[in-house]
Parts: structure tokens; C-alpha cells; sequence
């Protein structure tokens, strides 16, 4: 099978690390964490694997501008800025924001520094982005048929080590997509369990369904990986007040983490994706003789511009 073109960006392969005080704090299964929020400072997270196919894409068809999207604090429109001026290439992200002119902080601010073209849009218009003459076009997330080969790849690494169950934050469905892909692909005996942070399963389900279906149309080799009902379990119910939005007993854990193990996770994704592995560990469904890893992908960045609510 041949991968699509790839440019080197993350630093890999990143740390496996056990949680040991907060694995004896919470009386379960000893919890590991794969960190990928050390695949680079500034380019951190996630989106760094993905990027890494997206651009080398965008690099194989003489691209000179890369286009893409997200939310005023995506942490994909930061890596993408930031993964550009390294490889030299104009970029415009297109933030979703209700706020006329607002200031930079956190992942804005760092993509304004890095040189992007920022162009504010409303909800409405968001809906309406997509490929244009203009450049390389990346979807949201990156979370297409080939971000999706960044988690493809990364199972090389996950299947090390066996664990009881692998929690991640699912966002655009990317990284579940490629995960599922790569499970099958090189016979990870890991579990997946994805925590939706916002949608529901169901919509997540069809959604790396139709990522899962354009890569098997690309690469024929990927005929065998399942639907994502079969391969992965995503889990609802924790997606709280909604997208980027945080309560009471979130922000505590978040501190509970930090101030326990040293790690901070941010509050869009990792966290709630650790509420849902909380949970889990408290209804039970890990004995102490058993290992989960739990997927860190970044996005402290999007902590800064909620300061006032985090120190609430
Ligand atoms: C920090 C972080 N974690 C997790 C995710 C979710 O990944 P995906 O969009 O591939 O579902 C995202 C992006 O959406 C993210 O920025």
C-alpha cells in the first residue's frame, strides 16, 4: 500500500508514562498515558500527526497556500499556522466566532504570530468552507481520508504494549477514524474507547464511517477495516454544557490531575475525555490487576484564554 506523501513534523515516538499516584488515588486499574501533546512546543498535539500527511500532500501537489478551519481556539488551525511557516507555505485559517474583533489569546494568538491570514466568520458562513481555487484545502480537524493516517501510523507505536482499554477525546472524528483504521491494519489487541466532547455517538459513528469509507475507496487495502460500530466504542454523555464549555466538578479534575501527576489537560477535549475514563473507573469496569492508557492529544493552548474560569 503506498501511504500518502508525508513531511516529518512531530516528534515521535512519543513517551508511554505511568500515572501511578493518580492510578493509587483513584483505587483502579493502573492508567498509562501515551503523550502525544510532546510531539512538538508551539507544534503540539494531535493535529501533528495528522498534519504531517495533510502537508505532505499539499507539498507533493506544489500547494503555496494551505486553507483550513476551526473554532476561534482551534488547536488545528494553530499547528496547521505554525506547521506552515516551518515548511514555508501562506495559510489562512477561517475562525468561527460570534465576537465582531476579538483579541488575540491562546491558539489565535499563536496563529497570528506565526504569519496566517485570519479570516473571522459566523456560524453560518462556517458551514458554507470548503475547497476553493485559492490553495490546499484541510477540513476540520484534518479529520479526512488522509489526516486520518497520522493515528493509521501511530498504532505501529500503541501496539507495544496491550492494555485493558485505550480513552481518547473524539472532536472531528480524525483521530477515531485512524485509529480504527490502524487497529485493524496492524492487529492492535488494545481496546478503543472514544469520549465525544461534543455530538453524539451516533453522529461521531457515521462520521468516521464516511472517513473510513473514502480511505477504502482510495486504498483498496483498507477493504477489511470494519465499520466504526464494530471496531470502536464511543462513549456519550460527557460532553457536559457542550462544546467548550466547562462546569464546576471538570475544573476540579483538572486540577486533580495537574496538581497530582504534574500534567495538564485542556479543557475542551483531554478533559472531558478524562471525566469519561473517571467515570468508567468508578463504575467499575476495570479490576486493579488491569492497565488502560488514556490518549493526552494536546491543546493546552486553549487554556489561557479561560484563565478567569480555571482559577473560579
Ligand atoms: C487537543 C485535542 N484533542 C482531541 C481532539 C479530537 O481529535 P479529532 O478531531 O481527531 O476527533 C482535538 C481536535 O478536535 C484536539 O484539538
Amino acid at each position: 500500500m503506498k501511504p500518502p506523501p508525508r513531511v516529518e513534523l512531530a516528534r515521535l515516538p512519543t513517551p508511554l508514562y505511568p500515572l501511578d499516584r493518580l492510578s493509587n488515588r483513584w483505587g483502579g486499574p493502573r492508567i498509562w498515558m501515551k503523550r502525544d501533546e510532546l510531539t512538538g512546543v508551539e507544534l503540539s498535539g494531535n493535529k501533528v500527526r495528522k498534519l504531517e500527511f495533510c502537508l505532505g500532500e499539499a507539498l507533493a501537489q506544489n500547494a503555496q497556500k494551505v486553507l483550513t478551519c476551526g473554532g476561534l481556539q482551534s488547536n488545528h488551525c494553530r499547528a496547521t499556522a505554525i506547521a506552515c511557516a516551518r515548511l514555508g507555505l501562506k495559510c489562512v485559517v477561517y475562525l468561527r466566532t460570534d465576537e465582531d474583533d476579538p483579541a488575540p489569546d491562546g491558539n489565535h494568538l499563536l496563529a497570528v504570530l506565526a504569519g496566517a491570514e485570519v479570516r473571522f466568520v459566523t456560524r453560518d458562513e462556517y458551514r458554507e468552507l470548503g475547497p476553493s481555487d485559492e490553495g490546499y484545502w484541510i477540513p476540520e480537524g484534518a479529520s479526512n481520508e488522509v489526516g486520518m493516517w497520522g493515528y493509521l501510523n501511530a498504532c505501529e507505536e500503541l501496539k507495544e504494549r496491550s492494555f485493558s482499554a485505550l480513552f481518547h477525546a473524539v472532536g472531528s472524528g480524525g483521530t477515531t477514524a485512524g485509529l480504527a483504521a490502524g487497529s485493524a491494519l496492524h492487529g492492535l489487541e488494545t481496546p478503543i474507547v472514544g469520549v465525544c466532547v461534543c455530538d453524539t455517538p451516533q453522529f461521531f459513528y457515521d462520521k468516521i464511517d464516511a472517513i473510513l469509507e473514502r480511505a477504502r475507496g482510495r486504498w483498496p487495502e483498507l477493504e477489511g477495516v470494519p465499520p466504526a460500530r464494530e471496531s470502536v466504542e464511543l462513549l456519550g454523555g460527557f460532553e457536559g454544557l457542550g462544546y467548550a464549555l466547562n462546569r464546576p466538578e471538570e475544573w476540579a479534575l483538572l486540577r486533580e490531575v495537574a496538581e497530582t501527576e504534574g500534567i495538564v489537560l485542556d479543557p475542551v477535549y483531554t478533559l472531558k475525555a478524562m471525566m469519561g475514563l473517571r467515570q468508567a473507573i468508578r463504575d467499575g469496569r476495570f479490576t486493579e490487576d488491569e492497565e488502560v492508557v488514556f490518549l493526552h492529544t494536546g491543546g493546552l493552548f486553549g487554556l489561557f484564554p479561560k484563565r478567569s474560569e480555571a482559577l473560579a
